[in-house]
């Protein structure tokens, strides 16, 4: 159990709780999640299929219909044939994320992650006794991965290669060339990827490309998407995996021994939020962009912040390196003395060091006053 890590975003919020529990005011941007309610025509959809009955199990791997949707949805997106019995349904992304490496990795194996990147990647690679492998998100390529040190990266005992685009933390998005390239240097050795594109629907410029497109690497790519960020449900726990139809199989037997199934009726809601209308995630991504723009312009005006625009995601990851704190320090006296919560960059990695990652995912009025607090908490103190 020592060797299982955490995700700091949970601890964060419970102290800035405590804070607000003794009058203190915070504004929260430490958490990633949509603001938004979950849209109406998807509630609708649940509602109904309580009073219809889906209040049993059902099978581990998901409902037919459901996993139908999904592999439908699948093969348009990422423009591949993907079938019903290549689809896992699970609750949330991030059962994909543990039952992939449980299931790929051991004591001996070599993973490679992105660092800074999404931390259950990191616990989870740690306990499997797998080596954890990072490969660094550098400033300089917008956060992009560098395809050389990738390719130096990668040995024999390498048995897996998560991807995350587009990335928590820093916002980046990888391109085209970047997964053409990423896909050769994988050549036909026998590695994995994880594919993590649960940000898929939330970018702001250029489109979304993933490594299951490439010719010859779907049967060795899991992919992950779910529901929690496109459609605003990540209380709905509602995620999948799509992947080779005998490992599927091993999956879904880890949902057996895990959580029997996802909740029937909330599929049934995701099987609306797939076919219905769209318009909420676009109204939602537009009203992301928008408080991006506010946010990376505000920090550009604070002494010693310095940050790109992220091309995707609800984040942005500005670089504190010129106010001479660590980022740890600075995390926490943005919370105690200027009400503001963020998460230190070393929450996603030792490579996070220098960084600070604010979420969007709250009002434009909400992130005018937290950069207003930040602006002066750095004229009085740095
Ligand atoms: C990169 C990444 N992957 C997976 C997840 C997990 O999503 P879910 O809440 O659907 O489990 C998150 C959530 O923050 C994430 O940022």
């Amino acid at each position: 159990m020592e060797r299982l890590g955490t995700e700091t975003a949970f601890e964060v919020l419970v102290k800035a709780r405590a804070l607000e529990a003794k009058g203190r005011d915070i504004v929260h941007l430490e958490i990633g999640e949509p603001d938004f309610d979950t849209p109406a025509n998807i509630i609708d959809a649940a509602t109904d299929a309580l009073h219809k009955g889906f209040t049993h199990y059902g099978p581990s791997a998901g409902l037919p219909e459901l996993r139908e949707t999904i592999a439908q949805c699948v093969s348009e997106t990422r423009r591949v044939n993907v079938t019903p019995e290549e689809v896992v349904v699970v609750p949330g992304g991030k059962p994909i994320i543990f039952f992939s490496i449980l299931a790929l990795a051991e004591d001996g194996d070599e993973v490679i992650y992105p660092n800074p990147g999404f931390p259950i990647y990191e616990s989870m690679i740690n306990y499997v006794g797998a080596k954890a492998v990072p490969i660094r998100l550098r400033e300089e390529l917008d956060f992009r991965l560098d395809i050389d040190e990738l390719a130096g990266l990668i040995n024999n005992r390498t048995k897996l290669i998560i991807l995350n685009s587009p990335q928590n933390p820093t916002g980046g998005v990888l391109e085209e060339r970047d997964i053409e390239a990423i896909a050769d240097t994988i050549g036909d050795r026998d590695i994995m990827v994880l594919s993590d594109e649960i940000y898929s629907r939330l970018i702001f410029e250029g489109e979304h490309h993933s490594i299951m497109s490439i010719d010859g690497m779907k049967e060795r790519c899991i992919l992950l998407d779910g529901f929690s960020k496109t459609y605003a449900m990540t209380g709905w726990r509602m995620g999948y995996g799509v992947m080779r139809a005998n490992l599927a199989m091993h999956v879904a037997r880890l949902m057996t021994n895990s959580n029997s199934c996802t909740a029937s009726f909330s599929q049934v809601a995701g099987v609306e939020a797939l076919r219905g209308p769209q318009d909420s995630v676009d109204k939602m991504c537009a009203e992301f962009k928008k408080r991006r723009d506010l946010m990376v312009a505000g920090l550009n005006e604070i002494k010693g912040f310095a940050c790109l625009l992220p091309k995707g995601a609800f984040y942005v990851f500005p670089n504190i390196k010129e106010t001479g704190w660590r980022s740890k320090k600075l995390a926490d006296a943005l919370l105690e003395d200027a009400g503001v919560a963020a998460l230190s960059g070393t929450a996603f990695g030792d490579f996070g060091e220098g960084y600070l990652r604010f979420s969007v995912a709250n009002s434009i009025e909400n992130i005018e006053k937290a950069l207003d607090r930040v602006g002066e908490w750095a004229k009085k103190s740095l």
